[in-house]
């Protein structure tokens, strides 16, 4: 079995559901507590034993190239002024992994934008990411990465991370029907997908996250693949291919996930996670607790 050596993260989009904020920076690139989302997403990736990271950029999306390169003047500076635990941050980051940008020309679709890193990619499985999705797993605990690539270990078929949604909430995501008997403990075969059903159309609650192993046959369904839903070229029309030519596991996780490209999922993870932040965590909680007092 081929280890998973590589990751995409699709950070393309046009970021419609957070603006203002992201007319002139990518989504991605906002910060939650300290660090942006994307940096969140690297770390778990890298975490999993991920060597190369392809990035898909969109325009106006070259603040996350440089954030991943040198900061001369920066690094001077804090080189100069004696700041050397900075210093050390700043230069972890370039050294995190191989950073490899691929610009997506135009906005077709999530299913488009991961056949963008073909070339990069090449006939290897590798993992897929959504660049605004935080997954915190607890300290210790794989994270969602390494769950779906052990997944995809023992049973050689690609992994996608799957959660339990209510009715309300299936219209924002690709939905699976499991071929039988699926818990929300165990990994399962899935028979189909489908994208953003209604209440009524969705074939269970299983939801995807944002989180995938694929096997490198995923480029052959995305090489024909047509617009479906809302005319954009889906991922999960392709996983649909997929999951009925070469096979596809869904896998329960544990973690936390935070939808941080949306203004709620923003906000609950920049509370959350400063609640565990080791130089805020104390002030913070006093702060909110002074705070629920007066609602
Ligand atoms: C995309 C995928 C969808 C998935 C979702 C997770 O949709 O198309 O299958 O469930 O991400 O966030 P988007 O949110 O980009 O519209």
């Amino acid at each position: 079995m081929k280890s998973i050596k590589k990751a995409v993260i699709p950070a393309a989009g046009l970021g419609t559901r957070f603006l203002p904020a992201t007319k002139s920076t990518p989504k991605e690139m906002l910060p939650v507590v300290d660090k942006p989302i994307l940096f969140y997403v690297v770390e778990e990736a890298i975490a999993a034993g991920i060597e190369d990271i392809v990035i898909i950029a969109g325009r106006q999306k070259t603040s996350i190239e440089d954030f991943f390169d040198r900061s001369y003047e920066l690094e001077d500076t804090l080189e100069k002024t004696g700041k050397t635990d900075l210093l050390e941050t700043i230069n972890s980051i370039r050294n995190m992994a191989n950073i490899i940008s691929v610009r997506q020309k135009q906005a077709l679709g999530l299913g488009h934008a991961v056949y963008c890193s073909k070339p990069v990619v090449g006939d290897e499985p590798f993992a897929v990411l959504l660049g605004d999705e935080i997954m915190i797993s607890e300290k210790g605990d794989p994270t969602v990465t390494q769950q779906l690539a052990t997944n995809y270990d023992s049973s050689g078929l690609s992994s996608v991370a799957v959660m339990p949604v209510g009715a309300s909430q299936v219209h924002k995501y690709g939905i699976v029907k499991p071929k039988s008997g699926a818990t929300t403990e165990h990994a399962f075969e899935v028979e189909s997908l489908v994208e953003k059903p209604t209440a009524e159309e969705a074939p269970s609650h299983f939801a995807l996250p944002g989180r995938y192993i694929f096997d490198a046959q995923i480029f052959e369904h995305l090489k024909n693949a047509k617009p479906g839903k809302n005319n954009e070229i889906q991922l999960t029309d392709s996983m649909n291919l997929l999951a009925q030519n070469q096979g596809l596991m869904a896998c329960p996780f544990k973690a936390k996930r935070y939808d941080a490209g949306d203004k709620l999922g923003y906000l609950m993870a920049n509370v959350e996670l400063a609640l565990k932040h080791s130089e805020l965590k104390d002030e913070f909680r006093d702060y909110l607790k002074t705070l629920a007092g007066q609602l």
